[in-house]
């Protein structure tokens, strides 16, 4: 078989890459090595920023999401048992986010490609990318037992973290960095509705709540745990009582509980991955970097990668141009670092450090309370949880 581009991974970056691509006319063969329920079944954070919302649009899937999503203007953060609005609207000139699942955002992506009858290998088993280093990459892989070669121009690994693309680089070419969070976080879905209106980010001396949403019937909390906590520990009932502890007393008793539908324990990590091109193959999305879920920026990075990712490859089908694909990792890497920052920085003040001593939990409060009176410190949460925008700093 033979393509322009072969995308490695069918999760919200290979999705939204084939879309964009197609919109160019840019032909693209996905390789995914999951079943699409599989892909589907994976939940994860909700929180769209506006230049997501918009690439979305851009490639015609936004329709469910206007429909469906939740539009909000700000969000609580609450210490000290006193919670407090971060009015993103006010505070970043009328930006407003989108609270839409990760599942519907890949869902939507699903089906449009198959709507477009664009080409998907699903339960494509031992991917193998090749020649990336010359003008004609190949990118082998076996299905039922069979085995298979496509030859293309370009090689785009969003296989995630986990992925085969950026374990194919050639080590002495990589600079990985990583910091791994002494907690995780357990998450729970459930059809009950949510305890507020807006997200209530909580930073409590038994450790880190959040309080989010899917709908107006269905919830998505989360508690910060030690990372030695096994999920068959955390009954139902542990979790609520849990979390009625680390919210406020008027939280706590219009919190309505019920059975979960999904729960789970996720280590917290950032890690950056540098360059994200090696010749002919990219990495975009979680294949290149990680964020921890606090600021909710996973998506948003993927997404923008993958539009930078898209503009460079046009940019050389339809002028015959290197200077985009020369400039992809760069240009993304600034966003990406901008965003590590701030999710590294907002996981650092809502967080329980035990291992840090009494001292850093004073310190927090002191922080958290300078932010919340400071025009400036509320300017500086905000403009960060809305996106800065693509051409920031620039
Ligand atoms: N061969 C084929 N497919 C693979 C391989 C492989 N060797 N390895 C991984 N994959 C697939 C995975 O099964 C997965 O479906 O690549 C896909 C990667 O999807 P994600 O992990 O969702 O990564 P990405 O698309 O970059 O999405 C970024 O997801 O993790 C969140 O917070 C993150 O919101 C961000 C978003
Ligand atoms: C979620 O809804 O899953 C969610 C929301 C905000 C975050 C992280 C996760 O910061």
């Amino acid at each position: 078989m033979k393509t322009q581009v072969t995308i490695i991974g069918a999760g919200p970056s290979g999705l939204l890459l084939g879309q964009l691509l197609h919109k160019a006319g840019i032909d693209a063969v996905i390789l995914e090595r999951q079943r699409p329920d599989y892909v589907l079944g994976r939940i994860r954070a909700g929180v769209l920023e506006q230049v997501a919302t918009e690439l979305l649009d851009e490639v015609g899937v936004g329709e469910r999401m206007h429909a469906e999503g939740l539009v909000h203007g700000g969000f609580d953060m609450l210490f000290n048992g006193v919670r407090h609005r971060i009015d993103l609207e006010k505070l970043t000139d009328g930006k407003k986010v989108m609270v839409y699942g990760q599942t519907e955002v890949t869902r939507d992506l699903m089906d449009a490609r198959t709507a477009a009858g664009l080409p998907t290998v699903y339960q494509a088993a031992n991917v193998q990318v090749h020649d990336f280093d010359t003008k004609t990459p190949r990118v082998t892989y076996e299905k039922d037992g069979q085995s298979h070669t496509i030859d293309c121009d370009f090689i785009a690994g969003c296989d995630g973290f986990h992925g085969v693309c950026r374990a194919s680089a050639p080590r002495s070419a990589i600079k990985e960095y990583e910091k791994v969070y002494p907690f995780g976080w357990l998450g729970l879905l459930s059809d009950t509705p949510p305890v507020h209106h807006e997200l209530i980010y909580v930073n409590h001396p038994r450790g880190f709540a959040l309080c989010s949403q899917r709908s107006e019937t269905r919830s998505r909390y989360y508690l910060q745990v030690p990372l030695t906590d096994k999920i068959e520990q955390w009954s139902d009932d542990a979790f609520w009582d849990e979390l009625k502890l680390r919210l406020d007393p008027e939280a706590a008793e219009k919190l309505v509980t019920g059975p979960s539908l999904e729960k789970s324990i996720a280590p917290l990590r950032s890690f950056v991955t540098e360059p994200l091109r090696f010749g002919r193959m990219f990495l975009a999305g979680d294949a290149g970097h990680i964020v921890p879920p606090t600021g909710a920026k996973g998506l948003n990075l993927a997404a923008t990668d993958v539009k930078y990712l898209s503009n460079a490859l046009v940019e050389f089908y339809s002028e015959k141009s290197e200077a985009g694909i020369d400039g992809y990792s760069e240009r993304c890497l600034k966003r990406i670092w901008r965003a590590e920052r701030f999710s590294w920085w907002f996981t650092s003040i809502m967080h329980n450090f035990t291992d840090e001593g009494a001292i850093n939990g004073k310190l927090q409060q002191a922080e958290l309370d300078y932010l919340m009176h400071s025009e400036a410190g509320l300017k500086t949460i905000a403009e960060n949880y809305v996106g800065l925008p693509l051409n920031f700093g620039e």
